[in-house]
């Protein structure tokens, strides 16, 4: 059974598809995954430089467009700047690195993967590091903060004009980047891409993006769900569950919903069949205001972490 899902429309005039497929971060059976996505109606996926799967991101793309006869501006491929990549000199080539990977002739939106930059030693070290980089006596990574990420911005917009990147948008960042970026920028980002589920307590950023005409994507928007330890809590509560079974939808279905309701895309990931399925099953029903207070209950505050605090999480996280 296929979904019919709504598009909102970027402050550049592109349409975004309102749901999409997370890919992180999986390589193997995620060419499978996102042409079975295909199948279900998925028309965005969101892969990364990062997570080292856009050949078989873009492999299952094009075998999809020429199998089912989709035009490649009905699907909407986001990749990202990884963040050895910010020296603006440095830009191009690590948008052309995707671009290859994914065999693509333009990539829908690319972001700034992260507001922190990282020295570039080779294209495989994601994570440089050397004596200086020691940031904590578990985490160690080399940061340049003598690039500024505005730079690296006014280089993606370079992407734009060549026509090998149709949008630029930023991910990770909070209101004072943003607003750096909205100051300085020729062109505005059109998207957000952030942490953001029943959860985590965005509602300030997401106040702040809808006022600047900036989507707001939602990543990690189920908590990635775990059955052993019964987290996150809006996924197994009571409360939530009996919201679901009023819809005839499961707990994940009813916070995809609330996301959506939020005015976020989300993009959860799945590798099995069912769930690629069921998730992006929820355009057919509307929570009430009264539920969705409930599930702002489970809210908590996660703001505001300073960059560096914030990637040496990130990268112990993902
Ligand atoms: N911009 C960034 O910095 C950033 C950071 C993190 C993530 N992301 C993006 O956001 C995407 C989604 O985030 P995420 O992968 O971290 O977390 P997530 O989508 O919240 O959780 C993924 C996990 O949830 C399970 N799952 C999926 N659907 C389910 C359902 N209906 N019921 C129960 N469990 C379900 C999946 O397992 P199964 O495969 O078994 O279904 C998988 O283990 C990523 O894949 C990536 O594309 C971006």
């Amino acid at each position: 059974m296929s979904s019919v899902v709504p598009t909102l429309k970027l402050n550049n005039g592109y349409k975004i598809p309102a749901f999409g497929l997370g890919t992180y971060k999986p390589i193997e059976g995620v060419e499978e995954s996102v042409k079975h996505a295909i199948d279900c109606n998925y028309r965005h996926i969101d892969t990364a430089y990062f997570y080292g799967n856009e050949i078989e991101i873009g492999n299952a793309v094009r075998a999809k467009i020429e199998e089912k006869g989709i035009n490649r501006e009905d699907m909407f491929i986001v990749s990202k700047l990884w963040s050895i990549f910010h020296e603006p000199d440095k830009v191009e080539y690590g948008c052309r690195m995707s671009l290859n990977k994914l065999n693509l002739e333009y990539i829908d939106l690319y972001l700034i993967h992260f507001p922190v930059s990282l020295a570039y030693v080779s294209d495989t070290e994601l994570w440089p590091s050397d004596e200086k980089g020691i940031i904590s006596d578990s985490v160690s990574f080399s940061i340049r903060d003598d690039i500024d990420v505005l730079d690296t911005y006014k280089a993606m917009e370079k992407l734009v004009e060549k026509g090998i990147v149709r949008s630029i948008g930023v991910s990770n960042f909070n209101i004072e980047q943003i607003t750096r970026i909205l100051e300085g920028c020729t062109i505005k980002p059109v998207v957000n891409q952030i942490e953001f589920s029943p959860g985590v307590n965005q509602k300030k950023l997401i106040e702040f993006c809808k006022d600047h005409d900036i989507v707001v994507v939602a990543y990690t928007p189920l908590g990635r769900p775990n059955l052993q330890t019964k987290t996150p809590d809006f996924i197994f509560d009571e409360s939530v569950i009996a919201i679901g079974n009023k819809y005839k939808k499961t707990s994940a279905q009813v916070a995809l919903r609330y996301l959506t309701q939020c005015g976020a895309i989300p993009i959860p990931r799945s590798q099995s069949k069912e769930r690629i399925q069921e998730n992006i099953s929820i355009f057919d029903f509307e929570l009430t205001p009264a539920e969705m207070t409930v599930l702002d209950q489970f809210q908590k505050d996660r703001s505001d972490f300073i960059d560096v605090q914030k990637l040496k999480e990130f990268s112990t996280q993902y």
